[in-house]
């Protein structure tokens, strides 16, 4: 394992739920973490309880290329994890334009034009990290875009890990976190009310995903036993959306 001391992170989505908690644990261990933020309110109103002397942030709205172009670095970097990111847990004929262009620009888009603007800062074997979700290996109602982009996400990761073998790129699928994600998702809550009870702690996945990092692993899925009956659904998907309907449409209206 590596320590992390003086390695320089750069991170979005730290200033809520998963990233947020990443971001407290890169501080804990003595990391320099640069946060990519769009709102200099939200990250003042942000408490970091540890080595805030270790903290920085730059502007930088994801969804407008121009700000991901203008960002540049006095220091090297050691590592990216990517947190942001969103879904509207709605039908696919009631999605804006708006809506999917946004669901697509950050959770999959846009972190390949952060990539490209961060890789000229490189360390010659940076971390890449991709909070992704177990929503990209199964289809439900009313979160098509949503797995979609992250299923797309997965791709363009593993893809990456293949093309530049000196990077370590690792791929979390999550399931449902307790974070803020799910109000804006869906504003009813009614899946966040229905997967209430398994909901992980950001924080426990949060040093999972450190742990699994500075191991270097390839991938890390949470919980692991919905990932084992998703494997099992893989083997004949339409099969399962035919037997257990309910199971594939908790999710939005
Ligand atoms: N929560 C879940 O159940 C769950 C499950 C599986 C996977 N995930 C994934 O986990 C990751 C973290 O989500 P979370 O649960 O921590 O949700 P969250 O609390 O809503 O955090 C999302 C973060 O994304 C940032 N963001 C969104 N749009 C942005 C933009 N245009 N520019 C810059 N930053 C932007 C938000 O910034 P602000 O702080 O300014 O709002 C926020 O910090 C996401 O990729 C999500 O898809 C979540």
């Amino acid at each position: 394992m590596e320590h992390l001391i003086k390695k320089h992170f750069v991170v979005t989505g730290g200033t809520s739920g998963l990233g947020y908690a990443i971001t407290q644990q890169l501080l804990k261990k003595g990391a320099q973490v640069t946060l990519l933020i769009r709102d200099v309110q939200k990250y003042y109103n942000t408490h970091f309880p540890t080595n805030t002397h270790l903290l920085d942030y730059q502007i930088c709205d994801l969804a407008q290329p121009e700000d991901i172009k203008q960002l540049a670095f006095k220091q090297p970097i050691d590592g990216v994890i990517h947190s942001a990111g969103l879904g509207y847990f709605k039908p696919i004929l009631e999605h804006t334009e708006n809506e999917m262009l946004e669901t697509y620009r950050i959770n999959l888009i846009h972190f390949n034009l952060l990539l490209q603007q961060l890789k000229p800062y490189f360390n010659p074997h940076p971390y890449i990290v991709g909070i992704s979700s177990l929503a990209a290996f199964s289809t439900q109602t009313s979160s098509g875009h949503y797995a979609a982009s992250k299923a797309g996400f997965n791709q363009v990761l593993n893809t990456l890990r293949l093309e530049n073998p000196n990077y370590h790129v690792l791929v979390v699928n999550a399931g449902p976190i307790r974070t803020p994600f799910h109000a804006k998702a869906d504003p009813t809550l009614k899946y966040a009310a229905q997967v209430d009870k398994w909901m992980l702690d950001p924080n426990q996945l949060a040093q999972e995903v450190i742990h699994a990092m500075t191991h270097k692993k390839a991938e890390l899925y949470r919980p692991k036993w919905l990932y084992y009956l998703l494997k099992c659904y893989q083997v004949n998907p339409r099969f399962f959306e035919k037997a257990a309907p309910k199971l594939f449409s908790n999710k939005g209206k």
